[in-house]
C-alpha cells in the first residue's frame, strides 16, 4: 500500500477539557491518485494533513508511507499551504531553487526551478520579487517549489482558499494539467465541494467533533473536466446532503449548550 493512515486519532487536552479533535481515521491513498479530504470548518482538516506531513503526531494510531512509518517531516513530502510563504527577500526563482540547493549544484538548482516554474506558466517572472505577483502567481511559485523537490506525495491545505473565483478555475485547470503530467499523488484538503468535485480521483467527505471519515466517494468524471455536467450537479447534491446534517448537528449541540447555561 502507498500511503496509510490507520486508526488515527487525535486529541488535544488542557486542565479540564479533551477535545477530541479526530476519531479512528481510517484511509488508503493509491499511488498517483487524487484525493480530497471535504469538510467543514474546524473538522479537522488541517490537523490530519498535517499528521501526514509529520509536523503533527496522531494521540494513537499509524500513518505509512511506502512502507515507512511517518515520525516526522520529510523531503517524500511537498506541502503546499493556503498563504504561500515565500521569501520576500528572494526572487521567484531563488524561492523555488532554495530547498533544492542541499540536493544539487547552483546549475542543476537552477536549470530544475526554470522546468517547474514554466510548468506553472511562470517562465517570465523568474526575476521577480514575490510582492510584485498577484496571490495566485505566489501559489504557482509555492506549487513550482513543492514540486521541484519531486515529493512521493504533495499535501495541500486549501491552496486556492484566499483566491478570487477566477484565478481558482484558472488554477484548477492547470493543477489538473500538473497532475496528469506529473502523475503525482495529491491528497487536497478544501472545504469546498465543486473544487472536490473537480479535482478529485475520491473525495473524502468528513464529519466534525469529532473528526470522521463519513463517505468515501469516488469521481469517475472524464479529464480535463469541464464544469455543470449533469453528474457534477448530482454530484454535489449528494455531498451537500451530507455535509448539511453535520452543520446541523453542530448547530444543534451549540443551541442545547446555550440553553444550558
Ligand atoms: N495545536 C492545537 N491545539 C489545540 N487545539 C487544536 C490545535 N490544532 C487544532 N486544534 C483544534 O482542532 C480542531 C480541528 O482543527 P483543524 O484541523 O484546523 O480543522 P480544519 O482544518 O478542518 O478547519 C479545531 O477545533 C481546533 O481548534
Ligand atoms: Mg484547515
Amino acid at each position: 500500500m502507498f500511503l496509510t493512515i490507520s486508526n488515527v486519532s487525535k486529541q488535544y487536552s488542557n486542565q479540564n477539557t479533551v477535545n477530541q479533535v479526530l476519531s479512528d481515521i481510517n484511509i488508503t491513498v493509491n499511488e498517483g491518485e487524487f484525493v480530497s479530504l471535504l469538510g467543514p470548518s474546524g473538522c479537522g482538516k488541517s490537523t490530519l494533513l498535517s499528521m501526514v506531513a509529520g509536523l503533527t503526531k496522531p494521540s494513537s494510531g499509524e500513518i505509512m508511507l511506502q512502507g515507512n512509518p511517518i515520525t516526522k517531516p520529510g523531503k517524500d513530502r511537498g506541502m503546499v499551504f493556503q498563504q504561500a510563504a515565500l521569501f520576500p527577500w528572494l526572487t521567484v526563482e531563488e524561492n523555488v531553487m532554495f530547498p533544492l540547493k542541499k540536493e544539487m549544484d547552483k546549475k542543476q538548482a537552477k536549470d530544475r526551478a526554470h522546468h517547474f516554474l514554466s510548468m506553472v506558466q511562470l517562465s517570465n517572472f523568474t526575476n521577480h520579487s514575490p510582492h510584485e505577483l498577484s496571490g495566485g502567481m505566489q501559489q504557482r511559485v509555492a506549487i513550482a517549489r513543492a514540486l521541484a523537490m519531486d515529493p512521493t506525495v504533495l499535501l495541500m491545505d486549501e491552496p486556492f482558499g484566499a483566491l478570487d473565483e477566477q484565478t481558482r478555475s484558472r488554477l484548477h485547470v492547470e493543477l489538473e494539467k500538473i497532475w496528469l503530467d506529473t502523475k503525482k499523488t495529491i491528497l487536497f484538503v478544501t472545504h469546498s465541494i465543486q473544487e472536490s468535485i473537480k479535482l478529485s480521483d475520491r473525495i473524502l467527505v468528513m464529519g466534525t467533533r469529532p473528526g470522521v471519515i463519513l463517505e468515501d466517494i469516488k469521481i469517475d468524471l472524464p479529464r480535463p473536466r469541464t464544469h455543470s455536467k449533469e453528474e457534477v450537479v448530482a454530484l454535489e447534491t449528494k455531498i451537500l446532503k451530507l455535509l448539511e446534517s453535520e452543520i446541523e448537528k453542530v448547530a444543534r449541540e451549540e443551541l442545547a449548550y446555550a440553553s444550558s447555561r
